[in-house]
């Protein structure tokens, strides 16, 4: 089938993004075909279509965008049981043809929408979930913790946040700006304003006596104020942002696809365990929209795309 699917032909400002048609084939063996309802963007998004990975080099033919989606299942191939036309699914797709009107992936990269948040709140989490589990996982989070989370209002950080609490974090403290203060509070973080000033206010905040850990999705200015917390930074302190590992001798992580980790994380968003923030979303008509605001790096909540 054909589908209307977010493409550039050249890299620069949201005004190079078009709407392409492209052909969706019948899913083929442990692969199913999604009929697109809502798409979820992520920084990574805007950083491709600016070119920010090319190297210098041009943009050869119209490249795809888009990872995390929810929507329907229109059909399954070969040896897919978990999966039946029909379902509500959310999911992610590696090679990032996740916004467009339908798209295959494969079955193992799929959950189930968790029917408690709305189609556009449901496309908002895989990206952020899988990440928020996997960089936490890295830091064994312990009962009696306490977590400094970096970017704690952003897609990422607000599900660390509710994760490491639920992993038993004592005291989970999150860098945001003051407007995102009583929404750091609801979900269980103690809130901090980033910038100047940091390292003052966090020993304010941070418990004596305490393992202190550390989860960076800001970047080397929060982690340079706040590294001095940590016992252990080599073993304790993750980042998903370059070169802030290689500077400061801590871990860096990078989004590993895991099927068992994006169904554990639509689990707890379905029981009620994870809160998700409204998105703010856009149609897909316009697309630039939506990275415009992507591109402020403040969109307190995701951005979304109602697609079908
Ligand atoms: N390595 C990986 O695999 C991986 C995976 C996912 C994300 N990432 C990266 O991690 C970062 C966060 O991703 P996300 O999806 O959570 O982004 P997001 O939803 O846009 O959130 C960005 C967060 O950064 C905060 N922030 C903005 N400027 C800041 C500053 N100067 N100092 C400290 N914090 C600041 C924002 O706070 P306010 O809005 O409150 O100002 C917000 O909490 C992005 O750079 C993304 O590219 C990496």
């Amino acid at each position: 089938m054909w589908a209307r699917a977010l493409a550039y032909g050249k890299f620069g400002g949201p005004e190079v993004l078009e709407l392409i048609k492209v052909w969706t084939p019948e899913p083929g063996p442990g692969q199913v075909r999604v009929k697109v309802r809502t798409g979820g963007l992520n920084p990574i998004d805007g950083k491709l279509r600016a070119g920010v990975f090319s190297g210098g080099l041009p943009v050869l033919t119209p490249a795809r965008l888009g990872s995390e989606f929810a929507g329907v299942v229109e059909s399954v191939g070969e040896g897919v049981d978990e999966f039946a036309a029909g379902d509500e699914v959310i999911g992610i797709v590696p090679e990032r043809s996740g916004h467009a009107e339908a798209l295959i992936s494969p079955a193992e990269f799929l959950a189930p929408r968790p029917q408690s948040v709305s189609w556009a709140a449901s496309s908002a989490i895989s990206a952020g979930g899988m990440t928020a589990y996997g960089a936490l996982g890295e830091i064994d989070i312990q009962t009696g913790d306490t977590v400094i989370i970096h970017g704690a209002s952003g897609a990422v950080g607000t599900i660390a946040v509710q994760l490491a609490r639920l992993w038993g974090a004592d005291t989970v403290i999150g860098t945001a700006s003051e407007e995102n203060h009583d929404y750091l509070r609801e979900i269980g973080a103690v809130p901090v304003s980033y910038g100047p000033g940091l390292r003052e206010r966090l020993s304010a905040v941070v418990p004596d006596g305490r393992p202190v850990k550390m989860l960076d999705a800001a970047g080397r200015e929060a982690v340079a104020d706040s590294i001095g917390f940590v016992t252990n930074p080599a073993s304790d302190v993750i980042s998903l942002l370059p070169f802030v590992d290689e500077e400061f001798g801590v871990k860096f992580n990078i989004l590993r696809y895991d099927g068992d980790v994006l169904r554990a994380v639509a689990a707890l968003v379905a029981d009620g365990s994870i809160t998700v923030r409204e998105p703010t979303v856009f149609g897909f008509d316009e697309p630039a929209k939506a990275h415009e605001l992507l591109d402020t790096g403040h969109t307190h909540g995701k951005v979304v795309y109602e697609i079908g």
